[in-house]
């Protein structure tokens, strides 16, 4: 594809660190160019100043309107100001019925290029992502109610689903402030929430709601005793800042956010028990808003566009090229570098941004440059809105438009497992039903739901059917795909390629550019009459499939999205000069700091700490992540994070289970013998695939050591490990050979296991796993058909036996045995609970595992010291195991601590350690 219209930063990252920062100074030369060139003013302030007077409070406190965030100009950002603009008013006219407004027809467009066949996910982050950008969306920009009176006419097209005759639009309400002096501006539209970034979906953007949310005590907001939203008697809604649109992830955020607004109030309280609730409500509000806006700055954002030049810039948008609140050492080293590299005229950075940014390069004379680029906003010494009074902008509202990103239903499941337990179409969890949803399903388990849950990818055709079929109280029917067509144009947000153009991109010169798959191309031809000027900017962004890496979007919306998320921070006095522990107090800084959205959701749901072990970034699908400090955690906490993250989340719903497989002989060659010995670590890489014993069903286990016995270790006892049992291959192919394998947990060291079988063959015709005692000792077999002993010896001179020793070092609490006593044969005994318990015929072993209870013991486990002798003549060697088995002890039991279940980790993710016999220290 033809691909040089599009911005080059994204193919620095794979020149390492220095690529990265290049990337990140390209973005902050982008950002000043967009500064100088693309903020346009259409208000006037001064007027309106005349009438507001900034009292006492306003100077360290946000004011409910969001007057008096700038002193000096207190009308700047409020409540009611005017949409800015990123493009020359010149190309802000809105489109009205006399030209373009409605060609192409926008209902075509919804049909054709927006509906949405098969639902598209967006892989790369969790359902959260969706409901809380929306969250954000109430909190920055509405333009209200719509104009009641001559709507659009939008002619149904040809064979449209509704039939024919014309679909009504209500118009945008227009601008009641216009004046004479006004005339020279396109149509100005009006913000109903405030501009500013200040919590305003939760607090409102006027006294009056405000009034309605306090509780009046202790600086809280009102919250029910069981901790929900109270409601709006005839509607359902909960009462809130910014209630429109409402669906079941809104009430979960707002639900959230305002249990978090008392947290920081109570906390508050307690710190300084003489404040007022005036005093103890601003504060929570000023440290609840900055959180919110920390998450989005270094969470939601780098999740959406996970790419290693964003990520750092957004970090240093918050903290500087520093990269976190301490300052990390390893960021400084490479930023001094990069500093020396850009000093250099013969690096290569500047070779390559002479090439492709001269601007740029250009730029890095100018003092001060590269610091403000490159410096964090937050805690600046002065906000600063470069000469433009701050407003968001049409613009910005346009690249927002993100309805791609809903699913059609809600799939919920229980905390902590992956079979959808309910679904609930979306449509069904709007307005008043949404907090009957959050009664009925318990607000953790939606949590995990969304948490495991994809929103849809941001393409074309991937608009969610019940966005296009909408029904909305007052108003009736409508079809938001449509409505967000004519809407851009409208309020003169210009075409895809004119839009382009004016934030200092290069337009497309062909269809071609932005995809190459058939369908779409000809359809977008066909729409727009096989001119790309005529492209709509939502159409456009939608269809772009060069997008940098990691991006659910694409980088015209990324354009806007530089200038106005550096803008919403560096023009509020409350997180540039007045982001302070005088204003925000010590505790509310650190508060904002120390503070994730994982953490969060986890002080106010609990329950959900075992689903969010691991879990940095609270927006991609949860699951099992295993994070560097993996290993220090406590036993148990290691066993119920691969229970519950890898185990549960994979389980195989129980009439469902994946065929038994063959051996994989050249697999087991490979797999086995050359890493699987080496590795220690839990679980597999992503992808592995068992070549033996592929397939099993797994339980939690402890093991209770029998009172006098002799052996240290795991064998004094364990409460948290792993039962795994499996057969080799399919025994319609080589008979029946159980496999066990028991992994048991070391608190801060890696885990401890064993295998063991019944025979290297196995027991021919009888299905029973609990039919044969098994040990990790076998004897060698002459006649067994697999070879494996052959195999084995590859690697190991006792390719029958595996050792014990790891188990008998360290005990569970990872204290090491002053004289490590270890048996040499240990044997699994089937309980009388089990044995004899199933059947012999032909049949899934799986099948009966899964019946047996929490709490079954399964084997006795018992143990001998007597030293394995062999001989070369098979009756011997028989003999001499018939001799230790006899010597052997009761030396405890495994009990069940979970019933089994099979599921992918426990077939392909969980990894046991071959204690080889060279192993053993
Ligand atoms: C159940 C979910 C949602 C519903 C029912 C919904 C509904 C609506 C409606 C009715 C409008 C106003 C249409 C008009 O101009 O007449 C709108 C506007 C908008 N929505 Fe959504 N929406 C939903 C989710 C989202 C999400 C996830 C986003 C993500 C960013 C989003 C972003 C926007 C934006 C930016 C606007 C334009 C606001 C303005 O014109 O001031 N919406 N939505």
């Amino acid at each position: 594809m033809a691909n040089s219209i599009w911005v080059t930063w994204p193919a620095l990252t794979k020149f390492g660190t220095l690529g990265v920062l290049t990337g990140v100074l390209i973005l902050a030369g982008e950002r000043e160019d967009l500064l100088e060139n693309n903020l346009i003013d259409v208000e006037n302030l001064e007027t309106l100043n005349a009438s507001i007077t900034c009292d006492e409070r306003s100077h360290t406190a946000r004011l409910e309107d969001g007057t008096c965030n700038q002193l000096d100009n207190p009308a700047e950002g409020s409540v009611y100001r005017r949409f800015g603009r990123n493009v020359a008013l010149d190309a802000a006219s809105g489109e009205t019925e006399a030209d373009t407004l409605l060609s192409p027809n926008p209902r075509e467009v919804s049909n054709v290029l927006m509906s949405r066949g098969e639902f598209k996910p967006a892989t790369s982050v969790n359902f959260i992502a969706a409901a809380w950008i929306q969250f954000m969306i109430h909190d920055w920009v509405s333009h209200g109610p719509n104009k009641q009176d001559n709507p659009i006419e939008v002619p149904l097209p040809a064979g449209d689903p509704l039939g024919t005759g014309v679909m009504e639009i209500e118009r945008t309400t227009p601008d009641p402030q216009r004046s004479e002096e006004d005339a020279n501006l396109p149509a100005t539209y009006r913000n109903v929430n405030t501009h500013w970034w200040d919590g305003s979906q939760l607090y409102g953007s006027d006294a009056s709601v405000t009034e309605k949310v306090r509780e009046f005590s202790g600086g809280r907001l009102t919250v029910t005793e069981d901790n929900t939203l109270p409601t709006d008697f005839f509607s359902g809604v909960p009462i809130t800042g910014f209630t429109d649109n409402w669906w079941l992830g809104l009430s979960m955020m707002h639900q959230l956010f305002t249990l978090e607004h008392n947290a920081i109030a109570e906390k508050l309280q307690a710190l300084y028990p003489e404040k007022s609730d005036q005093w103890l409500y601003d504060k929570a509000r000023l440290i609840n808003s900055a959180l919110m806006a920390k998450i989005h700055t270094v969470e939601w954002t780098p999740a959406i566009i996970a790419n290693p030049v964003t990520e750092r810039s957004l970090y240093a948008n918050w903290w500087g090229l520093k990269g976190d609140r301490d300052g990390r050492d390893d960021i400084q080293e490479d930023f001094e570098k990069f500093i020396n590299a850009i000093q250099n005229s013969d690096s290569w950075i500047i070779k390559f941004l002479l090439e492709n940014n001269p601007d740029l390069a250009d730029k890095l004379d100018s003092p001060g440059f590269v610091e403000f680029g490159l410096g964090g906003l937050v805690g600046a010494r002065d906000s600063q809105n470069s000469g433009v009074p701050y407003t968001l902008t049409e613009e910005f509202v346009a690249v927002y438009r993100m309805h791609p990103l809903m699913r059609d239903n809600v799939e919920v499941y229980d905390i902590g497992s992956n079979i959808v337990a309910n679904t609930i179409p979306i449509q069904d969890t709007r307005d008043g039903d949404a907090e009957d949803i959050m009664d009925d399903e318990g607000a953790d388990r939606l949590w995990y739901s969304f948490g495991i849950t994809n929103p849809g990818s941001l393409t074309l055709n991937n608009y969610p059917e019940f966005l296009r079929n909408l029904s909305l109280p007052l108003v009736g029917d409508i079809d938001l795909a449509t409505i967000d067509v004519i809407r851009d144009r409208e309020r003169g947000v210009p075409r895809y390629n004119e839009f382009r153009r004016q934030i200092g991109l290069t337009p497309i010169r062909e269809f071609e550019d932005l995809t190459q798959d058939p369908t779409t191309l000809a359809n977008l031809k066909r729409i727009y009459d096989n001119d790309v000027e005529k492209i709509d900017a939502l159409v456009g962004q939608l269809a772009e499939t060069v997008r940098p890496e990691g991006f659910a979007f694409g980088e015209t919306a990324f354009q806007i999205f530089i200038l106005n998320a550096s803008r919403r921070l560096m023009t509020d006095r409350f997180y540039t000069k007045d982001y302070t522990p005088e204003v925000y107090t010590a505790e509310g800084i650190d508060w904002v700091e120390e503070t994730t959205m994982v953490d969060v959701i986890e002080r106010h749901f609990p329950q959900l700490a075992a689903s969010l072990v691991g879990q940095e970034n609270a927006f991609k699908p949860w699951g099992l992540n295993m994070p560097e400090e993996y290993e220090s955690w406590s036993a148990c906490t290691k066993q119920q994070h691969l229970w519950v993250n890898g185990a549960m989340r994979t389980q195989y719903d129980a009439d469902a289970l994946p065929a038994l497989k063959e051996i994989d002989v050249l697999g087991l060659i490979d797999r086995i013998l050359r890493e699987k010995v080496k590795d220690k670590k839990d679980v597999a890489p992503a992808g592995y695939e068992k070549p033996i014993h592929a397939r099993a069903a797994m339980a939690k286990v402890a093991f209770n050591a029998t009172e006098d016995s002799p052996y240290t270790g795991i064998f004094e006892g364990s409460d948290c490990g792993f039962l795994r049992l499996s057969v080799t291959g399919d025994p319609a192919d080589r008979g029946f050979a159980p496999g066990l394998a028991w992994k048991t947990f070391i608190d801060g060291q890696p885990s401890a296991n064993v295998s063991a079988l019944y025979t290297l063959s196995g027991q021919g015709d009888d299905y029973d796993i609990f039919a044969n005692e098994l040990s990790q000792y076998v004897l060698p077999e002459v006649n067994e058909t697999l070879g494996t002993t052959t195999i084995f010896s590859l690697v190991t001179t006792r390719p029958t036996r595996l050792m014990t020793e790891n188990l008998a070092q360290v005990n569970q609490q990872g204290t090491e045995a002053t004289e490590m006593t270890a048996p040499t044969q240990i044997y699994f005994v089937p309980s009388e609970e089990v044995k004899h318990r199933f059947e012999t015929a032909a049949h899934d072993f799986r099948e009966d595992l899964l019946t047996l209870p929490e709490g079954t013991k399964v084997y006795d486990v018992y143990g001998t010291s007597m030293a394995i002798k062999t001989s070369l003549i098979p009756r011997k060697s028989r003999r001499f195991a018939e001799e230790r088995r006899e010597d052997a002890v009761k030396i405890g039991e495994l009990v069940l601590t979970s019933p089994f279940i099979s599921s992918a980790f426990s077939d392909e993710g969980i990894f046991f350690k071959h204690q080889r016999y060279e192993d053993a220290r």
